[in-house]
């Protein structure tokens, strides 16, 4: 791949990014206070960055572990196909789930793992996605809470890649090719 026709522009700031990422994290607290026994699932790779942050913010005990699905490959456009390239370590039956996952675009992906993961029993599952692309979906699903609402732009960093790059770019930016 070249890297070198396109631009990033930023679209989120690293400093809008944590303060979304702490109320996030209050909000979630709430909900899950009473748990005593939380799994927060980070689907890789995109969600590695969001979900230390995330993490950390949380005032109850947590368990942590990750799911890794095959998705876009190195392109732009979203393979519908789903598979499991990593499986998680842990039992989540009779657990609260929280999964974390960076970007919800068609919504294939996030449809997919939920479906997987209510397979396996857990007592409660909601989802925390970072960034949502409302105006991609082709098929509905249910995330209880998103980060921000983007426009149909393909984005990276803090976690997120184009051609496995940019993911250590501290804040959020908008690919343009040039
Ligand atoms: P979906 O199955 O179409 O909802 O795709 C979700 C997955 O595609 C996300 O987990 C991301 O990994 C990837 N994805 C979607 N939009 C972007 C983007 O703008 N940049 C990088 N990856 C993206
Ligand atoms: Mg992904």
């Amino acid at each position: 791949m070249d890297h070198s026709d396109y631009v990033i522009e930023e679209l989120i700031s690293a400093k809008s990014i944590a303060a979304r990422v702490e109320s996030l994290a209050k909000e979630i607290t709430a909900h899950f206070c009473d748990s005593e026994k939380l799994t927060v699932v980070g689907l890789l790779r995109g969600s590695f960055i969001f979900i230390a942050d995330l993490v950390r913010e949380l005032e109850m005990p947590v368990e942590v572990d990750f799911l890794e699905v095959s998705s876009y490959g190195d392109a732009m456009e979203s393979s519908r196909e789903v598979r499991i390239l990593k499986d998680l370590r842990g039992r989540i039956n009779g657990r609260d789930v929280l999964l974390v996952e960076d970007i919800v675009d068609t919504g294939h992906t996030m449809a997919h793992v939920q479906r997987l993961l209510r397979s396996r029993q857990p007592e409660r599952l909601e989802v925390c996605a970072l960034l949502d692309k409302p105006s991609r979906r082709e098929v509905s699903v249910d995330v209880r809470w998103i980060g921000f609402e983007i426009p149909d732009e393909f984005v990276v960093g803090y976690g997120i890649d184009y051609g496995q790059r940019n993911r250590n770019l501290p804040y959020i930016g908008k690919v343009k090719m040039l």
